[in-house]
């Protein structure tokens, strides 16, 4: 008897190994990407491409999963089903506040716009539709669209991910879709009927890998109050740059009908490998006002191969995204949102401080997850490491050097990384238009998110150590390091069991 229980109590151990607690994960098998994200009704809803029989990727369903602050997530049942159309892939979700679909005959409803795979076989190629689904019941019940597909292509194969938005300046429903290697973009007056606009992407931006869940939204400048439209474009991994899926974003203009993006620069959502397909939440009441998104953190190049048991993937932590405009540049600026600082409180003060060459500071920190602020005084130049121990054995080393305005982040020693050759390599970014002023580095049980000068970068990694934490140390290796302020945070006693 206590033989069983105590192989059991293992198992469970092994299958609660590197759950993380700030983080979306599903309570089994198989996440990808983030789908539906949309608040309604005081709840937020998180779907997610999900394989409910295996933790490794497979026939596609939606999960599903509600909050109430964007951090703590009840996973629900299953919202979407494959049916004889195909598996369900990725998509959005909007209210239809006007009852444009005539699906509402009552009162507002949701609707999921998604696409059907069908897998092709020897005689036919694979095939992507678009479809609807509706809820009358806060999402807890969905019914197909007896008409669906509503949107098919000849010849397109790689047809996928729509994203849907009431767009407020021509009246209409706009699609987003992945369309092989470009976004093309759709209008609609009622989700059914859809009509091609146009099609942007030939000889845009970075063509790696194949074009996948894009989203476009508007903002205001923080700096001008100018009007901009952002897109964003997830690029799949094409098996041999170093970098595997990522996402990159276009600023520019759109008249309802055709995007126009302002620069030739490729632009980086993300300088970590794990954030990817992500997209942004729908009907965030205009009060709140906020345009937030999330992503998957995993990486197409080693998702099926990471090393959780029982279950596998995680999202990002939830991140309010704003547009500026740096040095002549428009930038899009990523920050964790604000309910997350429930779920922290201020135990660590570094303060002001100078490390001198060669000298370190350690703080010890024993907590599931933890945050690490510091604001770096720039009238000095250095390099220095902030390693974060979290065994004996295992650390993660970010190190900084205040002279190039870079920041590499080095897992190598992390934990568990023999899955895959090149969950090894560094990560890094260079800063060209500032100098780095100050981090904030959130650690979970298997992440390490960085914020840089207040969102204008980020670098999202997964870990996988024994353990969260032991110990903070700064290193300066070279030069003077003045550090005008520092914290670390952690757990606050709210709302969190563990
Ligand atoms: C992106 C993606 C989407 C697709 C889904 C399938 O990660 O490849 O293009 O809809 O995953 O799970």
């Amino acid at each position: 008897m206590t033989e069983i229980m105590e192989e059991s109590k293992l198992i469970n151990k092994q299958i609660e190994k590197y759950r993380p607690y700030l983080h979306f994960a599903p309570k089994e098998n198989w996440l990808n990407d983030p789908n539906g994200l949309i608040y309604f009704k005081g709840e937020y809803h998180l779907f997610f491409q999900h394989n409910p029989y295996d933790d490794v990727w497979g026939p596609m369903h939606w999960g599903h999963a509600v909050s109430k602050d964007l951090i703590s997530w009840e996973e629900l049942d299953i919202a979407l089903y494959p049916d004889e159309l195909g598996t369900i892939f990725s998509g959005s979700a909007v209210v239809d506040w006007n009852n444009t679909t005539g699906f509402f005959p009552d009162e507002p409803g949701l609707v999921a716009i998604f696409t059907h795979h069908r897998d092709g076989d020897d005689n036919n190629p694979a095939e992507q539709t678009q479809s609807l689904a509706y809820s009358t019941d806060n999402g807890r019940t969905w019914s197909k669209y007896q008409g669906n597909p509503v949107l098919s292509h000849e010849t397109k194969i790689d047809f996928r991910d729509p994203k849907v938005f009431w767009n407020e300046d021509t009246n209409n429903w706009i699609m987003t879709l992945a369309t092989g290697q470009s976004i093309s973009f759709y209008s609609s007056s009622n989700l059914i009927d859809w009509q091609f606009e146009s099609e942007f992407g030939h000889n845009k931006g970075s063509h790696d890998g194949v074009w996948e869940c894009p989203d476009l939204f508007k903002f205001k400048v923080q700096e001008t109050g100018d009007e901009k439209w952002v897109l964003f474009v997830s690029i799949g991994d094409n098996g041999q740059s170093d970098m595997g899926s990522r996402t990159q974003y276009f600023v520019g203009s759109f008249d309802g009908s055709v995007f126009k993006e302002e620069h030739e620069d490729v632009r980086w959502l993300d300088f970590g490998k794990d954030n990817y397909a992500g997209v942004s939440f729908s009907d965030i009441p205009k009060q709140d006002g906020r345009r937030i998104y999330l992503g998957w953190m995993s990486n197409w190049r080693y998702a099926n191969e990471v090393p959780t048991v029982g279950w596998r993937s995680q999202m990002t932590l939830p991140r309010e995204l704003s547009l500026r405009k740096i040095e002549g540049k428009h930038r899009v600026i990523q920050m964790p949102v604000r309910e997350l600082e429930h779920y922290f409180e201020r135990t660590i003060d570094i303060g002001k401080i100078n490390i001198d060459q060669g000298d370190n500071k350690k703080y010890k920190v024993n907590e599931p997850y933890y945050e690490l602020f510091l604001e770096i005084d720039q009238n000095e130049e250095n390099q220095f490491d902030i390693v974060l121990h979290h065994t004996p054995s295992m650390k993660t080393t970010i190190e900084v050097d205040t002279k190039c305005n870079s920041i590499t982040l080095n897992r190598a020693s992390s934990g568990k990384i023999d899955f895959s050759e090149m969950f090894l390599l560094e990560q890094s970014l260079k800063m060209d238009d500032s100098d780095i002023l100050t981090l904030q580095i959130i650690v979970d049980t298997s992440s390490i998110e960085i914020f840089i000068n207040g969102g204008t970068y980020a670098m999202t990694s997964l870990i996988f150590p024994d353990q969260t934490s032991q110990s903070v140390t700064l290193i300066n290796k070279q030069g003077k390091l003045s550090i005008n302020d520092g914290y670390i945070s952690t757990p606050s006693n709210k709302n969190i069991t563990y």
